[in-house]
């Protein structure tokens, strides 16, 4: 069976969410009510090409889990304009006309115009921006830019069903702003580690999730490329030291990751 079946078919209890993880900041939530959110789906190799002219080796070392052409959930949301996050090539591919809503900042709608979404399904987003799509709700939360190629960017403060909250920093650079998440108690930080090209490091990932207590952190964006990967075992000591209430929590590509409240 295909991943993207397994998950449509995949019951969520209650004051639960289902997620998968597809790499670097690629997420599946599942409701108990059975809505399908994603982010930043990089489900290509496109930036493989970029880095060869930058000299870096950003090929892809993640299998693609989900062929974008399998894609099929209700809401796609980004949380900026660089390739691992709004993948022209991924929305390119898309084949499922069921996605009722394409989301996120103004960069990344441009590029949903131009890989022919209809206006109609295009949200921009911005952080502070609260919407809400069935059993979700989504507020945009502030996130600094890593360097002048796009700053518009943005994380996401996640509601599913009246249960569990999600906070996702989504790419930023380090500011204490960041923290204002907790106004919002989220159970889970899904967090960049990474430190290169200007992101969260491990241990600046850590003192934030510190700040903010949620009852676990799960690392994301150091697994993808070479040349921009981390031991996420380093986020697991810098958490030990400057969040200890919270649980570290390392999530498996393509395996479900079952939170309930
Ligand atoms: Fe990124």
């Amino acid at each position: 069976m295909s991943l993207m079946s397994e998950i449509r078919g995949f019951p969520v209890p209650k004051k639960s969410v289902a997620i998968w993880w597809l790499g670097q900041n690629g997420y599946i939530f599942k409701t108990s009510g059975g809505a399908l959110l994603s982010t930043d789906m990089y489900l290509t190799d496109s930036c493989a090409r970029l880095g060869a002219d930058a000299g870096l080796n950003l090929a892809r070392r993640v299998p693609v889990l989900i062929r974008p052409e399998e894609l099929d959930v209700d809401l796609y949301a980004c949380t900026h304009n660089h390739m691992d996050h709004t993948d022209p090539e991924t929305i390119r591919g898309l084949r499922n006309k069921d996605t009722a809503q394409f989301i996120g900042p103004h960069p990344s709608c441009e590029v949903y115009r131009a890989e022919c979404v209809e206006t109609s399904r295009i949200v921009p987003a911005w952080p502070a921006c609260e919407m809400e799509f069935r059993d979700i709700h989504i507020r945009g939360a502030f996130a600094l830019p890593t360097d002048d190629t796009d700053l518009n960017h943005m994380g996401y403060i996640f509601r599913f069903n009246h249960g569990p909250t999600v906070y996702m920093t989504g790419d930023t650079d380090y500011n204490e702003l960041l923290a204002s998440a907790a106004k919002y108690s989220p159970d889970l930080v899904i967090t960049c580690i990474n430190g290169g090209f200007n992101n969260l490091s491990h241990d600046e990932a850590a003192e934030l999730v510190g700040k903010i207590k949620p009852k676990a952190a799960i690392p994301c964006h150091y697994d993808m490329f070479p040349d921009n990967s981390v031991d996420p075992r380093q986020f697991r000591a810098s958490l030990k030291m400057r969040a200890p209430e919270t649980k570290y929590q390392e999530l498996e590509h393509g395996k479900p990751f079952v939170y309930s409240v």
